[in-house]
């Protein structure tokens, strides 16, 4: 049997392990990313191994603040600088054009590079303990800890569960609780004078708004590649059907009404119109609740074993537009 990766909650102990190549799961405010050294070609590889990520999509480089911007990055538009010092550390991820020292591995051979300070306090005192005269602005790249197309981990047993057959002795997974928005971050392609929201996430395009000017339709053949858009993802094994209106829900429930396998994710306002055979995954009283839970929720539906997961969505505004836009795709299979 293979040896399973270590868990610590040491920042040392994960520097060390990082500088020399080995891979570890970090905990971050939106979920937990599966980190490398973003300069070192074969940590970068094995995170791509791991995963079981097509090398074409590009990863995001984790920093410490917007001082280390210049180091990953060149041609720096105006809207990263006003977004970067607005919102970091925290939720949100800009991108903009690669230095050229920025290897084509971590870029998926783009010319832009994806960058992203998190605020959890172990990630930025793994991100301190690396910093060093030689590596003054230290990166590491990091995608969401989960196999391609699966669901987000939000706690570090949701890492080992979907990575510890892939992962060897040397790499650690820290664990930092759960995280606290559960949803990943917003990212926003920075071009001089808008920003493109290329995924909704933990920043709001109306927070986004208030400091730079937002355009929602992406456009064209520039468009880049985000993995997050393909139709089908964050799925679980159950199928996911997101639910908006009335008409939608007394579909749902008909076709449904035989089975004792299902299960709702819905807000405390909506519960009095479920009926009681559904298991009742989350129920959680707040939007922001509703994102913090929504993967555990269907982690949650593939461990008891239900067929159906139904998700009563929120409004569709603020974190409502990220979490539907993940309901969206994790239903995409279904109807
Ligand atoms: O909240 C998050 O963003 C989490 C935590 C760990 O930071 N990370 C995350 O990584 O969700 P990942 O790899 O699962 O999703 C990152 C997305 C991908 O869809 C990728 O295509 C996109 O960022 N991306 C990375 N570099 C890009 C680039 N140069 N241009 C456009 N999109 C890029
Ligand atoms: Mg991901």
């Amino acid at each position: 049997m293979a040896l399973l990766p270590r868990f610590t909650k040491d920042p040392a102990d994960a520097a060390a392990a990082l500088r020399a190549e080995a891979l570890v799961a970090l905990p971050t405010e939106t979920v937990y990313g599966l980190g490398g050294l973003a300069s070192s070609p074969t940590a970068v590889a094995r995170i791509f191994q791991v995963k079981r990520r097509p090398t074409t999509h590009p990863v995001i480089v984790h920093i410490a603040d917007d001082s280390a911007i210049e180091h990953w990055a060149r041609d720096i538009p105006p809207t990263a600088r006003l977004l970067a010092e607005a919102f970091w550390p925290g939720p949100l991820t800009i991108v903009v054009p690669r230095a050229p020292h920025v290897s084509e591995a971590l870029t998926g051979g783009q010319s832009t590079v994806a960058l992203r300070a998190p605020s959890h306090p172990l990630f930025r005192a793994v991100l301190a303990k690396l910093t060093t005269s030689e590596l003054p602005a230290p990166g590491i790249a990091a995608p969401s800890a989960n196999r391609f197309g699966r669901v987000s981990p939000t706690t570090a047993n949701h890492v080992a569960d979907e990575l510890e057959n892939y992962l060897d002795p040397d790499d650690l997974i820290v664990d930092g609780g759960d995280c606290a928005i559960g949803i990943e971050s917003t990212i926003v392609i920075c071009r001089d004078h808008d920003v493109v929201v290329a995924r909704a996430g933990g920043i709001t395009i109306e927070a986004l708004a208030t400091v730079v000017t937002v355009e929602t339709q992406s456009g064209g053949d520039a468009e880049p590649r985000v993995p997050g858009s393909l139709a089908s993802h964050y799925s679980p094994n159950a199928q996911v059907a997101m639910v908006t209106n009335g008409a939608e829900f007394a579909r749902v429930q008909s076709a449904l009404a035989l089975n004792p396998d299902v299960g709702v994710i819905c807000l405390a306002n909506d519960i009095h119109v479920v009926p009681t055979s559904w298991i009742r995954l989350a129920v959680p009283g707040t939007v922001d609740q509703y994102a913090q839970q929504l993967y555990t929720a269907l982690r949650d539906a593939d461990r008891r074993g239900l067929t159906h997961v139904i998700a009563l969505a929120p409004p569709a505004d603020g974190v409502g537009v990220a979490i539907r836009d993940r309901l969206r795709r994790a239903s995409a299979r279904m109807f």
